[in-house]
C-alpha cells in the first residue's frame, strides 16, 4: 500500500513538472502586456481589456530586410512580446532572419523555446547539437520552402551556403524565448570569466582565451 502511494506521488510530481516545463495556458482570452506597470510577475501585467486596441495585436515591418553588415553577416528581427504586446501569456513569437552571402547566425540557444524555421529565400545549412555525452551534430542543407525544428534549449546555428542573400522566418514557442549566443556569453561576459578557467575548459593556451575575450 505504502509503495503504491509513493508511486502515485512520483507520478503526480512528474505531471506537475511536465506542466511547468512550458508556458502556462492562458486563463482568459488575452492579457495584452502593459509596459507601464511596475508589478513583477512571471510574464507581463495585463492592460485593462477595455483599453486594448487592434494595434496591440499587430506588428508592421517584417517585409523589410535586416542590415547584415556586421562581422557574422546576419540580422535577426524579433517579434516577441517586447515588439507585440498582445503575445503576452500566449507562448509564441517569431523572428525574421536575413543572411548575407556566406553569413551565419552563430551558435546560440533559446532557454525557453523550441524554434521552427522556414526558408523563404536562398539555401541554408542548419544544425543543432544534442546533450552530453553524445553531443551528436544533426545538420542538413535547406532550400526555399524547407522547414526545420530546433528543439528547446539545444545549441543551433544557420549558415547561408548560397551566393545570394537568404531569408528565413521562424516561430518560437515562447513570448520571450531568450537567446544565449555561445561565443558572447562565454568570452564576452561582464565581468569576464577568468581566462585561466576558460583556458582549462577549452584546453587551449591562456593567450588564445585572452585574444577571444578582446573580440567579444
Ligand atoms: C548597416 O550597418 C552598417 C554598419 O553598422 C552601417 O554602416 C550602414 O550604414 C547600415 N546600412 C543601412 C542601410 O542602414
Amino acid at each position: 500500500m505504502a509503495t503504491q502511494v509513493a508511486l502515485l506521488v512520483i507520478v503526480a510530481l512528474g505531471f506537475c513538472c511536465l506542466a511547468f516545463a512550458f508556458e502556462p495556458k492562458p486563463l482568459q482570452d488575452f492579457c495584452v502586456a502593459d509596459p507601464t506597470s511596475s508589478a513583477r510577475v512571471n510574464g507581463l501585467v495585463c492592460k485593462n481589456p477595455m483599453l486594448v486596441q487592434a494595434n496591440d495585436f499587430s506588428f508592421s515591418g517584417l517585409h523589410l530586410p535586416g542590415n547584415t553588415t556586421n562581422p557574422v553577416g546576419s540580422r535577426v528581427t524579433p517579434v516577441t512580446v517586447t515588439q507585440l504586446p498582445g503575445l503576452n501569456t500566449l507562448g509564441i513569437s517569431m523572428v525574421r532572419i536575413d543572411y548575407a552571402p556566406w553569413g551565419i547566425n552563430p551558435p546560440h540557444t533559446h532557454p525557453r523555446a523550441t524554434e521552427v524555421l522556414t526558408v523563404l529565400e536562398g539555401s541554408l545549412q542548419v544544425g543543432f547539437v544534442t546533450s552530453n555525452p553524445e553531443n551528436r551534430h544533426i545538420t542538413k542543407v535547406l532550400q526555399k520552402g524547407d522547414v526545420f525544428v530546433f528543439p528547446v534549449g539545444l545549441i543551433h546555428y544557420q549558415h547561408n551556403v548560397g551566393y545570394g542573400n537568404a531569408v528565413a522566418i521562424a516561430a518560437l514557442s515562447s513570448q520571450n524565448p531568450g537567446v544565449i549566443t555561445i561565443a558572447n556569453a562565454v568570452f564576452g561576459s561582464k565581468p569576464d570569466i577568468g581566462s585561466d578557467i576558460l583556458a582549462k575548459a577549452f584546453q587551449v593556451d591562456k593567450s588564445i582565451v585572452d585574444q577571444l575575450q578582446t573580440k567579444f
